[in-house]
């Protein structure tokens, strides 16, 4: 087994069911400026995608409305018929420019969009459905119905919420049952630890976007500077280290149009920090993170 092997990083079911490695990849980054369009390099973005298999990685997280419409196309170009991989993605926002992004959570538009889905990445059903935004122009519970009848439907197989309240999931789960969460996390930005918390207890999947940063911390000298030193490692990667020992239930889903930092993510999970060193930069994280 090569030593990039994102098996390494352990396994989850989601939903009790659907098991994947532990680290992921994120397809937002696979597309335009502003998350808009066409990436710059389509040959670069697909040859990252077909590296993900031999890499280990077999879940892949993406969005309606990353292009729109083009991460899902692209991914489905490379990676069809996605042979033990999972392919979640999501609805609920809409896009009217590069960087502009707006939540629709009507009911019908749900429907339509999850739909759309799964005619742009060719399956007959989608593996892990998430609402991107719960849309506040909308009564929530409206928006969680519309997820009940895709799921009765069985047009998404498991659901799961973005950007959401221990309060949200609360309420989702009394209509239907919350596979996933994913919010915001990294070791600087920790405004989701109740969350995080509330699905390690329920065996929620808890999947942090934007998992590589560290802000300050990766400063020449800093803590993280010094650790990726000792580790032969860059400080994005014992970030990601980090991210992935704070709890079992964690599915980081660095993103990356290159191939070179794909592999560089993936290496990460070799990488073993240990109690003090974690228990180090966990303190540093939360005294930035204020
Ligand atoms: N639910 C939500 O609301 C939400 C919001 C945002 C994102 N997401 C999801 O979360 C995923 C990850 O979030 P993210 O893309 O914001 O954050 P991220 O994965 O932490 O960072 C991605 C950025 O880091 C760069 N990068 C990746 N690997 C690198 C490496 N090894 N060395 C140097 N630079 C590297 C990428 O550029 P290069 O392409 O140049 O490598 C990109 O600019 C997205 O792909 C998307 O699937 C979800």
């Amino acid at each position: 087994m090569s030593q990039l092997d994102a098996t390494k990083s352990g396994t989850f079911k989601i939903g009790g069911d659907i098991e994947i490695n532990r680290l992921g990849f994120g397809a937002m980054r696979i597309t335009g400026k502003g998350i808009w369009g066409e990436p710059a390099d389509r040959k670069g973005a697909i040859a990252t995608l077909k590296r993900l298999p031999d890499l280990g990685v077999n879940f892949v997280d993406t969005a309606d409305s990353y292009g729109p419409d083009v991460s899902e196309e692209i991914i489905r170009e490379a990676l069809h018929p996605y042979k033990n991989m999972l392919i979640a993605t999501k609805g609920g926002l809409t896009r009217t420019g590069p960087d502009v992004w707006v939540p629709v959570g009507r009911p019908e538009y749900l429907i339509q969009q999850a739909h759309k889905s799964l005619t742009h990445l060719g399956v007959e059903q989608i593996g892990l459905w998430q609402l991107h935004r719960i849309d506040p122009k909308v009564p929530r519970g409206e928006q969680f119905d519309a997820i009940k009848t895709l799921l009765d439907d069985k047009v998404i197989l498991h659901a799961g919420l973005s950007e959401c309240s221990v309060k949200d999931i609360e309420a989702a789960s009394s209509v239907f049952k919350v596979a996933t969460v994913q919010n915001r996390y990294n070791l600087v930005d920790r405004g989701s630890e109740d969350v995080l918390d509330y699905c390690e207890k329920r065996g929620i999947g808890f999947i942090p976007w934007f998992p590589l940063a560290s802000g300050d911390l990766a400063k020449p000298g800093s803590l993280l500077d010094k650790m990726a030193k000792d580790h032969k490692a860059a400080p994005s990667q014992i970030a990601l280290a980090w991210i992935l020992k704070r709890s079992k239930v964690m599915l980081p889903i660095p993103g990356t149009s290159k191939v070179k930092h794909l592999e560089e993510n993936v290496a990460a999970v070799g990488i073993e920090l240990s109690d003090a060193e974690f228990a180090a930069l966990d303190k540093e994280g939360k005294k930035q993170a204020k």
